[in-house]
Parts: C-alpha cells; sequence; structure tokens
C-alpha cells in the first residue's frame, strides 16, 4: 500500500511491479579524509542494506549516487564506495567507471541478478548538479539514455531528495517508480513527528546552520508542529542575542556565520512565542588560555563550546512528558570530548522520557552507539538525512518526493502498460 505523507501518495516496494533490471538511487555521499581518500563513515552505506538486499533477489539491480560537489575536495569516483558498498551489504558489487558513457550501458545490460553494479559519480554528468523540474530532466541525457534499460525506478535516497536533480527526479516520470525500504523508514519517522505521535512535541535545535535552524522553528512553531523549542549550539546565541543577551565574545562568531542578519526574523519568534521558545541560562565555555568553565546565559565572557549544568536540568524537565522529541543538530563542539557533555545528556533524557525521538545528524550515530543497550534500544530513528530533513522540518517540498508521487506506478499505468512517459 502506498504512503500518504504531508499530503503525496508515494508507491512503495511492495507496489512495485515485478522488474527484471531495476535502477535505484542510493545516497552514499559519505565525509572522505582529504589526505587519504578513505571513505570515513559507512553509515549511509548500510542504511541502504535492506533495499538493496531485497531488490537484488528479485532483479538486476544498478545502483547510481552522487559523491561530494564538483570542483570541492570530497567530489570523487565511486571505486571505494563500490568496496564499502559490498562490506554493508554482504551483496557482490561491481563498479564502472562511466555513468552514461557507452561502457555504463554495456555493463548495464549485460548485468544479471544477485548483485550491484554501481555506477560511477553521478554528478560527472552536469546534469545531476543543475536543479530543473521533473519535465526537464524526464527529457535530458542521462535519463534518455538511462531509462529505456530498465523496467522500473528506485529512489532510496531520501537525503538528497530536496534536490530536483536529473537521478532524483527524472527517474519517476519515465519508469514504475517506488520509495525503498531506507526511504519509507525515513518517511514514516517523519509522518509521526510531523503528523501523528501525540502531544507536547518538543524540538531540540541546535548546530551551526542558523538559517536553516531559523526556517525550521518559524515554520514549527507558525504551523504548530512543535509545542516547544529548546535551543542549543550557535542558534542558541541568536536567540539570546535578540532577547536582549550580552552574548560576549560569541557575538563575533554569529557574525562571521552572518547570523546578524536573521536576528530580526529570531526576535519576532521571541515576541510571538516566547514561552514556547527556551534558551540557555549557561554555557561551558573555553577561555583564551585554554581553562574550561561554566558561565551564565547573560556574563559571556569566553568562547561558548557547550551548553551548561544549569541548561541540562531545565531542558532534562522540558523533555520529562514530551511524546515526540526532535532533535536536529548538537548541542555543543562535539568533536572535542571536553564539549560533548550537554549532547549526551540532552539524548539520554530524551530516550528516557519515554518520547517517540527522531534525531537528525550522523553525529548522534556516535552518542548513541556509546550509551547502553537499554537505551539504545528506544531509539525511534537516526535520520541519515541533513538538508533533505531541514527541508521536511521547514515545511518546504521535496522534488524528488513530488516526483515519486507522479510516478506512472502512482498514476496507474504501469499495470496498464504505458509507464514509458
Ligand atoms: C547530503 O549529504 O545532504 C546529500 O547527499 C546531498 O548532498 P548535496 O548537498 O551536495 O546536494
Amino acid at each position: 500500500m502506498p504512503l500518504s505523507v504531508r499530503g503525496l501518495t508515494i508507491p512503495l516496494l511492495d507496489d512495485l511491479p515485478p522488474c527484471r533490471r531495476v535502477i535505484v538511487r542510493i545516497d552514499v555521499n559519505s565525509p572522505i579524509d582529504p589526505g587519504t581518500g578513505e571513505i570515513l563513515d559507512a553509515t549511509r552505506f548500510r542504511a541502504h542494506r535492506e533495499t538493496l538486499r531485497e531488490l537484488a533477489e528479485r532483479a538486476a539491480v544498478v545502483a547510481i549516487s552522487h559523491q561530494g560537489r564538483p570542483g570541492e575536495q570530497d567530489f570523487t569516483t565511486l571505486e571505494r564506495h563500490a568496496r564499502v558498498l559490498e562490506e554493508a551489504t554482504g551483496l557482490p558489487v561491481e563498479y564502472v567507471d562511466d555513468v552514461i558513457g557507452p561502457e555504463a550501458l554495456r555493463r548495464i545490460r549485460g548485468h544479471r541478478p544477485g548483485g550491484i553494479l554501481l555506477l560511477d559519480n553521478s554528478r560527472l554528468v552536469s546534469e545531476d548538479f543543475v536543479e530543473a523540474p521533473a519535465e526537464v530532466h524526464a527529457r535530458g541525457i542521462m535519463v534518455s539514455r538511462l531509462a529505456p534499460l530498465f523496467d522500473c525506478y528506485v529512489n532510496d535516497a531520501f537525503s538528497v531528495s530536496h534536490r530536483s536533480q536529473a537521478s532524483v527526479v527524472g527517474f519517476p516520470l519515465r519508469l514504475p517508480s517506488a520509495a525503498g525500504r531506507l526511504m519509507e523508514r525515513e518517511l514514516r519517522a517523519l509522518a509521526r513527528v510531523l503528523e501523528g505521535g501525540g502531544r507536547p512535541r518538543v524540538y531540540v535545535i541546535g548546530g551551526s546552520k542558523i538559517r536553516d535552524m531559523v526556517a525550521v522553528i518559524e515554520h514549527a512553531l507558525a504551523k504548530g508542529a512543535a509545542d516547544k523549542i529548546l535551543t542549543t549550539g550557535l542558534t542558541a546565541l541568536l536567540f539570546l542575542q535578540a532577547k536582549g543577551y550580552d552574548v560576549g565574545g560569541a557575538r563575533s562568531a554569529l557574525e562571521r556565520k552572518g547570523a546578524m542578519a536573521l536576528l530580526g526574523r529570531a526576535s519576532r519568534l521571541v515576541r510571538e512565542y516566547g514561552d514556547s521558545l527556551m534558551v540557555p541560562l549557561d554555557f561551558l565555555v573555553e577561555t583564551e588560555d585554554g581553562e574550561v568553565r561554566v558561565e551564565d546565559a547573560g556574563e559571556i565572557r569566553g568562547a561558548p563550546k557547550d551548553i551548561g549544568p544549569k541548561t541540562v536540568e531545565a531542558y532534562t524537565e522540558a523533555l520529562r512528558g514530551a511524546a515526540v522529541v526532535v532533535m536536529k543538530g548538537p548541542a555543543g563542539v562535539i568533536e572535542d570530548p571536553r564539549f560533548r557533555g550537554g549532547t549526551i545528556a540532552l539524548v539520554r533524557a530524551a530516550l528516557e522520557s519515554g518520547a517517540y525521538t527522531l534525531f537528525g545528524g550522523g553525529h548522534f550515530n556516535v552518542i548513541i552507539s556509546e550509551l547502553p543497550e537499554e537505551l539504545r534500544g528506544r531509539v525511534g530513528h537516526i535520520s541519515t538525512a541533513g538538508g533533505a530533513l531541514v527541508y521536511m522540518l521547514a515545511g518546504r517540498s521535496l522534488p524528488g518526493l513530488e516526483a515519486l508521487a507522479r510516478s506512472a506506478l502512482s498514476r496507474g499505468e504501469a499495470r496498464s502498460g504505458r509507464g514509458g512517459g
């Protein structure tokens, strides 16, 4: 049965007609060591395991993904990704260093069920880094070359579904299409926090992407999606400033991030939703000579690196009794173990509250993996997505989901043989 999310009807793998050859959009875009080229985190690879194993049992599976952005250091081929994908899925993975050229087409035609054929970085084809409507991509070179070789398309890449790029939005207009199992898990978790799951809903919003976070907070409060927002990280400093606190040296960090331009929006939110919007009472700061100490929110002198003990206590209290908790972004500079305590405490408090929890951001994987098993078992969902999750939480539409909802399959045309667009 298709899944209904935010008014869209998304076909799932069980809705897909039998297919002999399927192209699956995965997202194995991962952090890469600039020195060695080594892939530093295999979380996204493991997340596609279920979809790829299920599809490999019924069809010849060809996987397509991007890595990095053209011109950036982590824009690499997917040769190493093939090895990591093999390890993560337990399936044989062949790699072809081509995306839409003759070698790729030859290997796709010859590919048989049982293993995965991984194409090279999809953004080697410039079309896959161009934002254009689905109709345009459906007629583009990538989709025109590849679609005729397949019976079906699966989008298992929620984390890139906020992009209107060829490999994300073009195929569903040409082939019977469905969401993969990872996409399904992500959407079910989001449907639960956005549309169901009970009240109160508490959002813990931190990290350093302040512009995104302000958009999430605006939407969550204006639409009543959240009952309470606990701010941490740089986002909290912006709201403290908006409340008229002197954030001391932290003001320059906000200026560097261009966050002062958001002060007007933050002040309006404070005025309209003051009680629902919590700010830290204290911080763990680092002084210029490397001393770490606690300072009250109104008297910040050092560089704030984590929330302080009074804040942990107040936020823990606010999380108690929550029915749903969404946690996006860490509360401090968690790369440094000295400033990880606030995030750990809030993650524990969310899990102990008994709420349904959704965590957004890869850093939560590390923190949660270090918790006792009993608490780990309470995790609702850890999203693999960054930007796509922000889009959902900020109420923006996701072109990848819209394309799936418009696919031939969801229009019921696949069964009548008119899926070829
Ligand atoms: C992500 O990591 O958020 C996705 O892989 C999308 O990558 P992009 O921001 O380069 O489009």
